[in-house]
C-alpha cells in the first residue's frame, strides 16, 4: 500500500491505537477523519493535530453507520480508505447474570460495525483505484482471554469475516487488509486500564502505529503486530499460558 496522499477515514480515531495512526497518517501527507461518540475527544484530537477532520458517530447504531458514510463521500468523495478500528472491550462473569444489552453493543460495535460498513462502502470502493479497508482485529482473535469472553469473540468473528471479505471482493478490486494488535497501553477496556501514568504490559500507541505503518507498506494482507503474531503462530496452544 502506497501510505501516502490517501484520504482515509478512522473509526474511533480519537484515542488510542486509532489516534496514533492518524498521526503517522498525517505525516505522511494523507487526509484524514476520524469519528467517534465523544465530541470533547474529537475537540482534543483536533487541537493537538489541526489538520484532522472530525464526525461524531456511533457506530453501533445502524442510522449513524448510514449517515457517516453519506456525509463522507459528499464532503471527502475521494476516501479511498477506510479502517474499522472502534472497539469495546468488556470484562464479564458468566458465572453471574449478564448484562445482555451490554453484550449486544459489544458485538453491534466490533462486528456487526465492520459488516455493514464493508457493504455500504461497496458502491464507493468498487472499480477505484487503491481502495482498502482495513479491520482491527486483536492477536485475541486467536486465543481467548477468558476475562473479556464476548470481546474475544467479536475479534475471532471478524478475523474470518475478513478473510472472507477478502476473498469475495476480489473481482471489485477493494484490498482488505487485517490488523491485529498486542496489547497496547490505551484506556481500552476501562478499569484497571485508565490511569495512564502506569504500563499494562503493552507496547506504547507510538510504537504500534510506527510497526503498522512499515508493515502496511508491504504486500502482507494479514498483520499481526508484536506479540499478536506469536498468538496466531500457536493460537489455542497459548488458551492455557494466557488465563492461568
Ligand atoms: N489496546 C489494546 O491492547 C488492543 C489490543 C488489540 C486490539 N485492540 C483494538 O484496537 C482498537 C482501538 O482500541 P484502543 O486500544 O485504541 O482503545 P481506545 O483508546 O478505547 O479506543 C477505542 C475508540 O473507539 C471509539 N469507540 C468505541 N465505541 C464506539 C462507537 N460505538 N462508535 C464510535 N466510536 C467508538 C472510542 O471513542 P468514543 O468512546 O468517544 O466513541 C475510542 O476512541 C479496538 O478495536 C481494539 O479492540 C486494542
Amino acid at each position: 500500500m502506497n501510505i501516502q496522499q490517501n484520504t482515509i477515514l478512522i473509526t474511533g480515531g480519537a484515542t488510542g491505537l486509532g489516534l496514533a495512526l492518524a498521526e503517522q497518517f498525517l505525516i505522511n501527507n494523507n487526509t484524514v477523519i476520524i469519528c467517534g461518540r465523544r465530541k470533547d475527544k474529537l475537540e482534543e484530537a483536533k487541537l493537538q493535530f489541526p489538520l484532522l477532520h472530525t464526525r461524531v458517530c456511533d457506530v453501533s447504531k445502524k442510522e449513524e453507520r448510514i449517515a457517516l458514510i453519506d456525509w463522507l463521500f459528499k464532503n471527502f468523495q475521494q476516501t479511498n480508505v477506510f479502517i474499522n478500528n472502534a472497539g469495546i472491550q468488556n470484562y464479564m462473569s458468566l458465572t453471574k447474570a449478564i448484562n445482555l444489552d451490554e453484550v449486544t453493543n459489544e458485538i453491534e460495535t466490533n462486528i456487526t460495525a465492520p459488516i455493514h460498513f464493508a457493504n455500504l462502502l461497496l458502491p464507493h470502493f468498487s472499480g477505484k483505484q487503491n481502495s482498502y479497508i482495513i479491520n482491527i482485529t486483536s492477536g485475541l482473535a486467536f486465543s481467548p482471554l477468558a476475562l473479556v469472553p464476548v470481546y474475544c469473540a467479536t475479534k475471532a468473528a471478524l478475523h474470518s469475516f475478513t478473510l472472507s471479505l477478502r476473498h469475495q471482493l476480489k473481482p471489485t478490486g477493494i484490498q482488505v487488509i487485517e490488523v491485529a494488535p498486542p496489547i497496547v497501553d490505551t484506556n481500552l477496556g476501562g478499569s484497571g486500564r485508565n490511569d495512564n501514568n502506569i504500563t499494562h504490559r503493552g507496547i506504547t500507541v507510538n510504537e504500534f502505529a510506527l510497526e503498522t505503518i512499515i508493515a502496511l507498506q508491504t504486500n502482507e494482507v494479514e498483520i499481526a503486530v508484536g506479540q499478536a503474531s506469536n498468538i496466531r503462530l500457536k493460537r489455542e496452544e497459548m488458551f492455557p499460558l494466557m488465563n492461568r
